[in-house]
């Protein structure tokens, strides 16, 4: 029997000239695999057939976008995860449910082998490869970009040699990921760290300079997952298009970095993230009424830890697994309303209210019916400093002697 592959498969030039690329290079027969998660653009049906006028066997297509917001978005908002402090983990959560869907390709079409389009420099061959081998060990992984030279230039000469239904002229200098949680854009002119990007970069988000009026919006969340927005429910799905939309129009959440890759080069990525960021602000006030202190301080250490481990495509590795039960842990009261200002690339909350809340009235205030009894203050500042003014008391005797 022939062998078979299954190609990740996003419609563009290069995934499609790897249809026939792969096929020449191996002998194979070639399964595109078209996912969407939310990016947009041209319909699966579209899709379908160009894999196909490419010269796959068959084409497996999968609408996966409230797979992708319900399993891989939300996980993310709760965890509140921003690589390095800035990056919402956009691609990187987006390459778990493609695996997902490849390794099910594979086992449907008897597949022996996945191949994606990621180049030999970049975080996404690893994401994928290391999916691949939790999720179907006995598969084996091929890039053609890394592993058969297939190059720009060649694509282009093979397309037009072939006369594949692809367009070749179109220029994009930039690369581009995009999905619901967020659009992803390097190399070209950005390389130049010091260059600034150019408007014709972005795509979810309007220039912040000439914003709308300011755009007030009441987020409701149950146990860290958003419900209803302005009072309507939504799916999770629906709660980041819908923030995607009118946070995008005010210029929220466009992140220009550059971020250690996990093949240890330095690049410069500029994101969009107008739903995730709202999000995620509108989350974290939450959790600062609902999650106690010291869980809270903690639960911050293992956001941190949980988007280093997603960014470096560790998914479905067993600390990630755990770090998730312990962040569904701090979740339980996260629930409530967050109300919030969009405008002039800013989303600031000015408001909130949750029956689960720890903030006590009559403990904070400066008002009459303070119920904190200020004289327990000094016993316990006494108390807390002693064990440093002991060790500074030692200090001084030691440096005496
Ligand atoms: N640097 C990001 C990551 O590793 C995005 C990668 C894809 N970016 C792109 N513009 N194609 O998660």
């Amino acid at each position: 029997m022939t062998e078979r592959i299954v190609l990740a498969y996003s419609g563009g030039l290069d995934t499609s000239v790897a249809i026939g690329w792969i096929g020449e290079a191996t002998g194979a027969e070639v399964i595109a695999v078209a996912v969407d998660v939310g990016q947009g653009g041209e319909s699966l049906e579209t899709i379908r057939q160009r894999a196909l006028g490419c010269g796959a066997v068959e084409a497996y297509v999968a609408d996966a976008s409230d797979e992708f917001a319900n399993e891989y978005c939300v996980p993310t908002l709760k965890a509140n995860a921003l690589y390095q402090g800035h990056y919402p983990l956009v691609s990187a959560i987006s390459r778990p449910v493609i695996v997902k869907h490849l390794v099910k390709a594979a086992r449907e079409f008897g597949a022996t082998t996945v191949a994606h389009g990621c180049t030999g420099k970049g975080n996404d061959q690893v994401r994928f490869e290391v999916g691949i081998q939790t999720l179907g060990p006995d598969l084996k992984c091929i890039a053609p970009v890394r592993d058969l030279a297939l190059t720009r230039d060649k694509a282009i000469a093979f397309a037009e040699e072939k006369g594949l239904p692809i367009e070749t002229t179109k220029k994009n200098p930039y690369s581009i990921d995009q999905n619901v949680w967020g659009r992803a854009v390097e190399t070209g002119y950005l390389e130049d760290i010091w260059n600034a990007p150019t408007k014709d970069i972005y795509d979810y988000t309007a220039t912040p300079e000439f914003p709308p009026a300011p755009d007030e919006v009441t987020i409701s969340f149950e146990a860290g997952v958003p419900v209803a927005i302005d009072g309507i429910k939504v799916t999770p799905l629906q709660a980041i298009k819908e923030l995607n939309r009118r946070a995008g129009a005010q210029g929220v959440g466009r992140i220009d970095v550059v971020e250690d890759r996990l093949v240890g080069i330095k690049s410069r990525e500029i994101y969009e993230a107008p739903g995730a960021m709202a999000l995620i602000t509108a989350h974290k006030h939450l959790e600062d009424i609902t999650v106690e202190r010291e869980q809270a301080r903690f639960k911050a250490t293992v956001g941190q830890r949980w988007a280093e481990l997603v960014y470096d495509g560790q998914w479905f590795s067993p600390l990630k697994r755990s770090l998730d039960a312990f962040i569904d842990d701090t979740q339980k009261y996260v629930s409530g309303d967050i109300r919030m200002v969009l405008h002039g690339g800013q989303a600031i909350v000015n408001g909130r209210r949750s029956e689960t809340s720890l903030y006590d009235f009559d403990l904070a205030t400066y008002d009459t019916g303070d119920t904190f009894d200020q004289s327990m203050a000094r016993g316990f500042i006494e108390l807390w400093g002693m064990s440093a003014k002991v060790a500074s008391g030692r200090d001084i005797r030691v440096a005496g002697k």
